[in-house]
């Protein structure tokens, strides 16, 4: 067993690992943390991204004894204090429908708009070519990311 240490959505948080454990299951089971999604366990789906040291990780792909000392963020500390303007313009476009793939897209998207806040639509493709959807064909969240560019506020 190894302890870290991480800052998690703002908070200094020590956590007893295994040296085999993987980053989504701590976040997941250790810390309360439920917002990553194990779609594939192997890197393929982005339902498990979350944001190392501010750019967006697969958290099924990376030990947990990595991070130690790093800085995660999730969905729960990217809404802590209310719903972003990339949340509010995924619910005002209808961009889910069983909402497994939002964690992750929204964390795509963050990313994106935290360091390029005015896309284009091929940026935002690019951007979210890595999280999978099985449910809307992709273009309610296109829309979604580009509403929320538009109205100018990225937080
Ligand atoms: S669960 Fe990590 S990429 Fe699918
Ligand atoms: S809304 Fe169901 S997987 Fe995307």
């Amino acid at each position: 067993m190894h302890k870290i240490k991480i800052t998690l959505n703002n908070e200094k948080r020590l956590v007893d690992i295994e040296p085999h454990e993987i980053l989504l299951d701590v976040l997941r089971e250790k810390l309360g943390v439920k917002s990553p999604k194990c779609g594939c366990d192997r890197g393929d789906c982005g339902s498990c991204s979350v944001l190392l040291n501010g750019k967006s990780v697969r958290s099924c792909l990376i030990l947990a004894v990595e991070v130690d000392g790093q800085e995660i963020v999730t969905v729960e500390g990217i809404s802590k204090d209310g719903l972003s303007k990339v949340q509010e313009s995924m619910i005002d476009n209808n961009a889910f429908q069983c909402g497994f793939c939002a964690p992750g897209v929204i964390i795509s998207a963050t990313e994106l708009l935290n360091n390029n806040p005015h896309p284009t639509r091929e940026e935002i493709k690019e951007a979210l070519s890595g999280n999978l959807c099985r449910c809307t064909g992709y273009l309610p969240i296109l829309e979604a990311v580009e509403n929320a560019t538009k109205e100018g506020n990225n937080e």
